[in-house]
């Protein structure tokens, strides 16, 4: 069932560092609430370049003592099928500017094995995540990070592949032909039950997809099927990513 369309919050920032100082903002006041209410954070990590600002700034001194990160669970939203000191891993990318910094629990790190082959890693992180979320017949992230492509994707869910349509499991293995990439991804029913999905889009590449989405709400783009059931998503794009919109566009 597709989620009903929230009005989703799109916020535009001027450079890619007033960018990441919101994410980072928003990532302390959702693990505040999220601690406060039920005394962990689960939290799932976009794969791609464009968290790395948002890493970088979480690990400097001021936001690293803003919060309890004992109590942080991290997961992943999206892996590729490669080693961890893989240059395309995406817990690599988290680990070089943010884990390394912090004094993060091994066990409170969720990573998806991307050394398995796709079908293993899925069913590892499946089983990883029951454990995680026991009475949840779906587990339901407190904060979720995610990218866009330039086709719409988002985590691994590509346009017209068949994760798109599969509600039947949580996570699941994807080959993505055009990039000749095996992944291991979250599922749409898992992304839209999370309590606060926020995409980080930046660059002008994006612009035409941030439009499709957000003034189109183009169905065929995953990306534009993420309206959270039971929370909010809210979209932080730069200057270059924002600057086919209007100010209607965006109210
Ligand atoms: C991945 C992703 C993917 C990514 C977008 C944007 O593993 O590639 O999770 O959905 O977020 O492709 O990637 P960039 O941030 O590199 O533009």
């Amino acid at each position: 069932m597709e989620a009903p369309v929230t009005p989703r919050r799109v916020r535009i920032f001027n450079t890619i560092e007033d960018l990441a100082r919101n994410a980072a903002e928003l990532f302390i006041a959702e693990a505040e609430a999220a601690i406060a209410s039920h005394g962990r954070f689960y939290i799932a990590l976009s794969g791609g370049s464009t968290p790395g600002p948002l890493y970088s700034t979480l690990a400097t001194d001021k936001y690293r003592s803003r919060t309890d990160w004992e109590r942080i669970h991290f997961f992943w939203a999206d892996e590729r099928c490669v080693p961890k000191d893989h240059p395309d891993s995406n817990f690599r990318l988290a680990s070089d500017l943010l884990l390394a910094k912090l004094t993060v629990p091994d066990c409170n790190v969720h990573r998806i094995p991307g050394e398995m082959t796709a079908d293993l890693a899925a069913i590892a992180y499946e089983r990883d995540l029951s454990r995680c979320f026991p009475s949840l017949s779906l587990p339901r992230f407190d904060l979720i990070f995610l990218g866009v492509g330039a086709d719409g994707h988002t985590a691994s869910i590509f346009p017209c592949g068949k994760a798109a349509n599969d509600f039947s499991r949580t996570v699941i293995p994807v080959y993505a032909e055009k990039l000749d990439s095996h992944r291991v991804t979250l599922t749409m029913p898992v992304l839209n039950n999370a309590r606060t999905v926020v995409f980080l889009v930046t660059g002008k590449t994006k612009a035409d997809i941030v439009r499709n989405i957000l003034v189109k709400n183009n169905p065929c783009c995953p990306a534009a099927r993420i309206n959270p059931t039971m929370g909010k998503a809210i979209w932080l794009l730069d200057r270059e990513a924002a600057y086919l919109l209007t100010e209607r566009d965006i109210q």
